[in-house]
């Protein structure tokens, strides 16, 4: 209530980014005094047996987790679980360190509920992220999202492949998970492995890096059916564990926002509300197709526990919420995961497992 009532309409009135990076630091100076954030980690954090689970062999207190783009560079690794995220997905970090694109490139449409992003990648690049993160250990399940660096130019194929996995080998040491990141929509080149027989050379070699972390790819929500199942067939012959479903909208004309909304606002991807169905949509059909054999992180217009709930019958084991925590703001995570435990418990859950069960059952 006072974050919506009072803080936000003064957040509201400044620069997106602006508001961002200030963000960032105070979050990232709380976390290096762990006196500090353990307070509200102590009030907003839920701890309930019934939504504990382990998802590919990391164990996780509840299924609600930060996704990229909140913390590019690795600095709240020891902090954000101050807001009771129960992981968080660093990124996405490119191989060479990144400006991004041109100023302005942050917005809000806050009549729909959406961010509209064009940060083309800005980041500090593979070396500078990995040794901040080899210092820096916190107490949350880290993934590591990984993009192909922005040089603003197109680049070769061989290259560009070259450049996931330099950024692959550098991080992964210090991930829990890791995310290729192929649906960046802000990004010269930023969607190319969108394209099956792209994909397929990347992820032969991706194939080379010995680990048993579980790797994920980012996928768009734009995509067709078709487009997708020519992803997952690809897929089956790589070393894929799941999919985060989704990125940003780059494609408005999906979108139900009137064009007179987009007047103050620049190009770029589109998040929250607007992403919701889409995201869900993807989910389920991925879930479907695949008959549940893949993790699905879901991603795309969480504010309540209902929509996470929604998500998660349609396949995810695990949801990811950006949007809804600049909308709705601290408390976003805990409210959530009240909302879930009500929800499983009013549809007779004891567990996560016996959730999951019957959702594979429903296929
Ligand atoms: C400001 C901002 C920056 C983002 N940057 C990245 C990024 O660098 N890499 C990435 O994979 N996703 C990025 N995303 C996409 C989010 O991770 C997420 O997929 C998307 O916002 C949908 O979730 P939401 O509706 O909960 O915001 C960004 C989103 C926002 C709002």
């Amino acid at each position: 209530m006072l974050y919506k009532r009072i803080v936000r309409p003064i957040l509201f009135l400044m620069n997106a980014e602006f508001v961002h990076d200030l963000a960032v630091f105070w979050i990232k100076v709380i976390g290096r005094t762990p006196f500090i954030h353990k307070v509200p980690q102590h009030f907003l954090s839920v701890n309930s047996r019934l939504l504990k689970q382990s998802v590919d062999g990391i164990t996780y207190n509840h299924p609600i987790g930060l996704p990229a783009g909140f913390d590019k560079n690795g600095q709240l690794t020891r902090s954000m679980s101050m807001f009771g995220f129960s992981f968080m997905e660093v990124g996405s970090v490119t191989a060479l360190p990144c400006k991004g694109n041109k100023k302005p490139r942050l917005w809000r449409i806050p009549k729909h509920e959406t961010l509209v992003v064009h940060y083309g990648l800005k980041n500090d690049g593979c070396e500078k992220v990995a040794s901040r993160l080899a210092r820096h250990k916190g107490s949350l399940p880290v993934g590591v999202n990984i993009a192909q660096t922005n040089t603003g130019t197109p680049v070769n194929l061989q290259d560009s492949v070259e450049d996931y996995y330099a950024s692959y080998v550098k991080l992964e040491p210090y991930a829990d998970y890791m995310v290729v990141n192929i649906s960046c929509p802000n990004a010269t080149c930023g969607q190319q492995f969108l394209q099956a027989d792209n994909l397929d050379v990347l992820l032969t070699k991706l194939d080379k890096v010995v680990s048993d972390k579980p790797r994920y790819l980012k996928l768009s929500p734009d995509q067709t059916f078709s487009g997708i199942n020519k992803i997952l067939n690809i897929v089956k012959k790589h070393n894929v564990q799941g999919f985060i479903v989704s990125n940003l909208v780059k494609d408005r004309t999906k979108l139900s926002i009137p064009q007179k909304d987009y007047s103050k606002v620049g190009v770029g991807g589109l998040s929250g509300s607007v992403t919701r169905e889409m995201s869900t949509k993807v989910i389920k059909h991925i879930f479907e197709q695949t008959k549940g054999s893949y993790t699905i992180i879901g991603c795309g217009g969480v504010f309540t526990a209902e929509h996470a709930y929604e998500k998660m019958k349609a396949g995810a084991s695990l949801v990811q919420v950006y949007s809804g925590f600049i909308y709705n703001g601290p408390t976003t995570v805990y409210n959530i995961n009240k909302g879930l435990i009500k929800l499983l418990r009013e549809d007779g859950y004891g567990s996560m497992q016996e959730f999951r069960e019957s959702v594979l059952n429903k296929i």
